[in-house]
């Protein structure tokens, strides 16, 4: 990029939608940059120019490996690029032995779908499944965690921010709570990365889940997974592909030789036009750095919660010190309509349970999210 990006209204110029638009609703999909388009065009004038890119193709595979390394300030060499978090998850949990004695896996009542869903499944393989449950106020107090947590609980799946409700979870003390009992951890933290700081050494996860649609700015068929060094080589995935290989150019099909790093996640051909996006996507968010993104969204929050106050609205997302981060969840009783209502003032939301979120949102009376 020529000139660099800043925050606020220094980067409002690169989305073409603010000029008519108050977009909320990044975590559902982040709006469109210039940068994002261009990155695609790119991909297909290179295309259409040079034909096959394969060698450039995969050199930007890793690129964008190194990029959302640095991002969560892990290695490389630590990072799986698969197309989903689904993805990503689907291949952790299929070198999990979940062997008798450490067959259970502990989870949030705030997960993703697709980690819950995922969970589930290895009930097929003999797994037992618990949930931890929020109190009435929207938190999941530690205390809960550890009760679900024992020591036949070989993994725990935390989300770093809560897609239904906004909540921002305390990483750090579950991953804490699980190695107690000798358990693994995963921090699903695609409603984070891009918004808050994420330090992978400070959270002491041993696995973090993201991808491109929601704040890292691009759009679908890009995720990420890091994973702690020391568990690569332990861990065997059998949902795999060519590209997890350890030598993704020999096209041998008579053994299973994974990559020695947490490549050994990655599966089949990578998404070369995502990732021309997420590299566009995240370069902007390097550029305008997350600490000073963080900052800019806390003021649009305060500002948003103050007139949701004045206007005496219920908002789901716990407020306690900590407790959120860039998604907001507003109570309605009819949240479809209300999504709606804003959207005809050009004011583009999405809702979830019974909430809606401007800075994202949704709850059980029906939230709106922003
Ligand atoms: C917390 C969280 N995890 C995961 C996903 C998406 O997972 P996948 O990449 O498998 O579609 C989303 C949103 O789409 C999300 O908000």
């Amino acid at each position: 990029m020529a000139e660099g990006v800043g925050v606020g209204e220094a980067a409002r110029s690169r989305f073409p939608i603010f000029e008519h638009t108050t977009y909320a609703n990044s975590c559902s999909q982040g709006a469109l940059s210039v940068d994002v388009r261009r990155a695609y065009e790119e991909y297909l004038a290179g295309w259409d120019e040079h034909g096959a890119e394969w060698e450039h193709w995969v050199e930007r595979a890793e690129a964008a490996r190194g990029a959302f390394a640095e991002l969560v300030g892990a290695a490389p060499e630590d990072v799986a690029v698969t197309t989903s978090v689904s993805q990503a998850v689907s291949a952790l949990v299929s070198a999990l032995p979940l062997e008798r004695g450490r067959n259970r896996i502990v989870i949030s009542e705030f997960e993703f779908p697709t980690v819950g869903q995922i969970a589930h499944a290895q009930e097929l393989r003999g797994a037992e499944v618990a949930h931890v449950r929020p109190e009435p106020d929207g938190r999941i107090p530690l205390e809960r965690f550890a009760d679900a947590i024992d020591e036949r609980t070989a993994l725990v799946c935390c989300t770093a921010i809560s897609y239904r409700t906004g909540y921002r979870l305390d990483v750090a003390e579950v991953a804490r709570l699980a190695h107690e009992r000798g358990a693994l951890c995963l921090a699903d933290s695609y409603q984070a990365a891009g918004a808050v700081p994420l330090d992978v050494a400070a959270l002491d996860v041993d696995f973090l889940t993201a991808g491109t649609v929601k704040y890292l700015l691009a759009s679908a068929g890009l995720a990420f997974m890091y994973v702690r060094r020391g568990l690569h080589e332990r861990l065997l995935p059998t949902q795999t592909g060519w590209f997890a290989d350890e030598d993704i150019f020999r096209m041998d099909i008579s053994d299973y030789s994974p990559a020695a790093d947490a490549r050994r996640f990655d599966s089949g051909t990578p998404p070369v036009p995502n990732i021309y996006a997420g590299l566009a996507g995240m370069r902007i968010v390097e550029e305008a750095g997350v600490a000073a993104i963080e900052g800019h969204v806390r003021e649009l929050v305060e500002l948003l919660l103050a007139g949701l106050d004045e206007l005496g609205a219920t908002v789901v997302t716990p407020r306690a010190e900590g407790g959120y981060g860039p998604l907001i969840c507003i109570a309605s009783t009819q949240p479809e309509e209300l999504v709606r209502a804003l959207a005809d003032a050009q004011v583009v939301t999405s809702s979830r349970d019974q909430s809606v979120s401007p800075l994202k949102g949704s709850t059980q009376r029906r939230r709106c999210c922003s």
